[in-house]
């Protein structure tokens, strides 16, 4: 059986995978991914994952008990109780509980791939966990797999599009048959070796986030198989899923 693999390059791509009925991952490492990963790790009950801070804000008043959190220009909107870095999202603070997130550019990917299925959320985190996921589920439904590097303003960013190939190294590609972005995923994963977290550093997004304060997010999204979790988003929820599902 061959497995079809594309790689796509920013947000509004999904589309195409929605098109080809594949499976999903949402690829955003700086850090609406690895925040979904982590807060779930520390035990919030589900994201909720919302494209605009208007829909964000309906979602709260009609939910009260959930955490508000997200950014803009990466800084957490006026109003919020909670940014969008990862380390904010620690076991006391949200244990147990519901969160409404909205990001610049992650959490749109989420509304357009709503009737995809089944749509993962990965991230240097739990790219081996991600990988063994997918690989057995397409085995099992015999679709294709389509990884969707979020990008930064629908533009390609190297973050992803590495941490797109290192999922792709967590499976046997000989296997696999790989669109030329895959193939282009997987040789700047492997050149990037050990290298991942400089990379990540010097990022345009990297050097921004480093620019407003937030140095130490670079570092904690750039750290390789923290988590063995994957998320995953169906009826407009994010919550960690089972592999016999997908
Ligand atoms: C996004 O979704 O655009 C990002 O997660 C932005 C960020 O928080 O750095």
């Amino acid at each position: 059986m061959t497995v079809d693999i594309h790689v796509e390059f920013r947000v509004s791509d999904a589309v195409k995978a929605v098109k080809r009925g594949d499976a999903i991952v949402i690829i955003d490492v700086l850090r609406c991914s690895s925040t979904i990963i982590t807060a779930l790790a520390n035990g919030a009950s589900e994201i909720v994952p919302a494209p605009t801070i208007g829909k964000a804000k309906q979602l709260k008043k009609r939910h009260p008990n959930y955490i508000l959190a997200g950014e803009r220009k990466g800084l957490m909107p006026q109003g919020f109780e909670l940014g969008n870095s990862p380390r904010e999202f620690t076991r006391e603070k949200i244990n147990g509980r519901s969160i409404i997130l909205t990001t610049t550019n992650g959490t749109k990917a989420f509304e357009i791939a709503k009737d995809a299925k089944p749509v993962l959320v990965g991230s240097f985190l739990n790219a081996g966990a991600v990988g063994k996921a997918l690989y057995e589920g397409a085995n099992k439904n015999n679709r294709g797999i389509s990884l969707i590097a979020c990008g930064r303003a629908t533009r390609l960013s190297i973050e992803d599009f590495i941490c797109a190939g290192k999922i792709l190294e967590m499976m046997p590609t000989d296997e696999l048959t790989l669109s030329d972005g895959a193939h282009a995923a997987l040789f700047a994963s492997k050149g990037a070796g050990e290298k991942v977290a400089e990379l990540v550093c010097s990022s345009e997004h990297g050097r921004y986030l480093k620019s407003i304060g937030l140095i130490k997010d670079i570092e904690f999204c750039s750290r390789i198989n923290r988590y063995t979790d994957v998320p995953l988003f169906a009826k407009g929820k994010i919550r960690t899923g089972k592999f016999s599902k997908l």
